[in-house]
Order: C-alpha cells, then sequence, then structure tokens
C-alpha cells in the first residue's frame, strides 16, 4: 500500500486533501476570479463600436466558449463551498500567476496533438526515456503534472504511475476528457498576430483509444499539494518533476519527496528554473540546485541541458525557447 491517507472524491476528482473544505474554497475562488477577468473582458469588448469589430467578435467568441467552460466546473464546486470557508481564505487576488488558469495552455499543448505540441513532447520524453533506458522501475510519481500527456507516455516504463496536481481543474479536464469524446476550447491571441483567424482559433482536445487504455491500466490521477504528499516513506521508484520545480522553494518540498523515495530511487528534473514566487533568496541557481542534492545523499546521474520550444502557438508570432535543465539524481541511502 501506497498511499497513507484516504481520498474523497468531488465531481469525479480524487482528492487527497486534509482540509479539503478549505481546499475546495480555494479551488473555487481561483476559478471564479479566473473567470471574473473573462466576463470582465466580454463586457468591454462587447461595448465595442468601431472598425475593428471581426477582431472584437472573434475574441468575444473565443473568451464565451471558455467562460462557459470554466462555469461547468464552478457549477460544480459551488455546492460544495460556504461563505464562511471563502472568507476564511488568505489568497492574493493581485497575484496573476495564481488567478491565471493554464488549463488551456497545457490541453492544447497536450492532447490536440498538433505539430507545434507534439514536437515538445516528443524532445522531452525522449531525452528523458535515454536516460533511464539501462533500469527497470516499478512505480513512479508526477509532480505537477497539468494535463498529464507527459504522464501518459512514460507508461512503457513503469507498471504503475501517481500522477498529482494541487490544481482543481487540471485534473477534472483530464476526468473530462477520459468521460467525453472531445472539449473545445479556445487560446485567445490578441496580440502578435498575422491575421484575424489567429486571434482566437478553436481547438478541440480529446484523448485516443490508446492512451486511454494506457490511464485505464496504468494511471491514478489525483489532486494532491506537493507539501503534503498522500504516500508512505520508502514507497516510490522515481519521482518527476517536469517543468514543476520552479513553482515552489525547493527546501519546502525536498523533505517530502526525498521520505517517500525508496532507496536507489531517482528524482528527475526538466525545466527552466523561472521561479513563479517571490523570494529571490530561494531562486537556486542549477549549480546550487545540484549539490543540495548531493549534500543530501543524492549522486549526479544526468546534468545537462536540452532546449525546446515551450507550449508553442503556431498561430502567435511569438513563442519562447527553454534552455531546460535536465537533471538525475539517485538517492543513496
Ligand atoms: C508549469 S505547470 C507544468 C505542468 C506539467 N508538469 C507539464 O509540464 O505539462 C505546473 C503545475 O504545477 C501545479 N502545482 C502548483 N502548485 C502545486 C502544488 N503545491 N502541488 C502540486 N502541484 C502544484 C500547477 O497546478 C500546474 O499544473
Amino acid at each position: 500500500m501506497v498511499f497513507n491517507t484516504d481520498f474523497v472524491i468531488i465531481g469525479g476528482v480524487k482528492i487527497y486533501i486534509k482540509d479539503v473544505d478549505s481546499y475546495l474554497a480555494e479551488s473555487f475562488l481561483l476559478l471564479y476570479n479566473s473567470n471574473k477577468s473573462n466576463e470582465n473582458k466580454l463586457l468591454n469588448l462587447s461595448r465595442y463600436n468601431g472598425e475593428r469589430q471581426q477582431y472584437v467578435d472573434k475574441l468575444l467568441e473565443a473568451y464565451l466558449e471558455n467562460f462557459n467552460n470554466i462555469n461547468e466546473i464552478l457549477a460544480v464546486l459551488k455546492d460544495t463551498v460556504s461563505v464562511d470557508n471563502i472568507l476564511k481564505l488568505n489568497l492574493n487576488r493581485n497575484d496573476n500567476y495564481q488567478i491565471t488558469l493554464k488549463d488551456f495552455w497545457y490541453l492544447k499543448r497536450d492532447w490536440c496533438y498538433l505539430k507545434e505540441g507534439e514536437e515538445q513532447i516528443e524532445i522531452i520524453v525522449n531525452s528523458i526515456k535515454e536516460e533511464l533506458s539501462n533500469y527497470k522501475f516499478q512505480n513512479s510519481l508526477f509532480l505537477g503534472c497539468g494535463a498529464g500527456r507527459l504522464v501518459v507516455e512514460f507508461c512503457d516504463i513503469f507498471d504503475k504511475i501517481y500522477s498529482t496536481d494541487k490544481s482543481f481543474s487540471m485534473i477534472w479536464h483530464i476526468n473530462k476528457l477520459l468521460n467525453n469524446v472531445s472539449y473545445d476550447f479556445y487560446n485567445p491571441n490578441p496580440k502578435n498576430v498575422f491575421k484575424i483567424e489567429d486571434v482566437a482559433r478553436k481547438y478541440t482536445a480529446a484523448i485516443d483509444i490508446e492512451n486511454r487504455k494506457k490511464i485505464a491500466d496504468k494511471i491514478d490521477f489525483f489532486v494532491s499539494d506537493v507539501l503534503d504528499l498522500p504516500f508512505n516513506n520508502y514507497s516510490l521508484n522515481t519521482i518527476f518533476s517536469i517543468y514543476f520545480t520552479d513553482v515552489i522553494a525547493l527546501k519546502l518540498w525536498f523533505p517530502k519527496i526525498n521520505s517517500i523515495l525508496k532507496s536507489k530511487g531517482l528524482f528527475i528534473h526538466f525545466g527552466p528554473l523561472d521561479y513563479f514566487f517571490s523570494d529571490e533568496t530561494e531562486m537556486l541557481t542549477a549549480e546550487e540546485f545540484k549539490s543540495f542534492f548531493e549534500k543530501n545523499n543524492y549522486k549526479t546521474i544526468v546534468d545537462k541541458i536540452i532546449e525546446t520550444p515551450h507550449l508553442k502557438d503556431d498561430s502567435s508570432i511569438s513563442y519562447q525557447i527553454y534552455k531546460n535543465w535536465f537533471f538525475i539524481a539517485e538517492k543513496q541511502l
């Protein structure tokens, strides 16, 4: 038994969080704030009266579809949330990182099978698999798994994969794709576009039959917080942190992942060190990060840079290139 606690299921989403009432209130408020921003854009744009009506209509179409999508999740959470729990929350409403919903960016890269997304996925997966080809594993855990495609790509090398994200909506979206044939959404580009069609293209996400089978056979997707993962000590062979390491300061989550990883288990980091928190004293360099692991009895197996486009969108004339740091460390004790 790898889990050390029980879960609850809300709207089909499996949740391993101790103070679930407060978690649901926080999830509701994040989605509510994000949809308020969609609503404000809808209101402002609908008052427009000028020559750029075609451009405005494109954006209206996009914000409305996404607004309805998010409302569907809010409807699931609404009955689980009390006003008292919302008022008790200590959430920074001005923190853009917190209120920006990343689901649609990741749904597009992961489950729309577009050339630009597949390119990023292929580089990441091949680089990691190449390094793991001499190992034999039973299980693994993916931290901050997002929309889940990268996880599914590793099904062939594990008997069981645990895959977690703190975002209710990310896991809800994975379930939605597993229960429905397809899911429509937009990734609006108000700027950096050549032509009107590119301002808002409609995308359809779907999980094909082959990947559904892999998920049913091997993957357990659930909500939990990296700061309080629901696993017994020494229960996991591998822990993946792909585009996750820089979300929270290492010193806060290292003790937990260190305790649940087995001896000779691997910690795998892939991504930039873009740090989405504000405390500069915790923004470790790759060298410091590596030496932190070594001081804690880990042996460095891989330490290199792999370049990828990041969440590239072919309808935009701008995109990011990440010089991803790829680091694998083996626990010695
Ligand atoms: C940059 S995204 C990466 C998603 C995914 N790893 C990928 O590369 O496709 C980071 C993810 O971490 C999740 N996250 C943020 N804080 C978390 C926490 N405390 N515990 C678990 N997941 C968290 C976010 O919800 C988000 O889905």
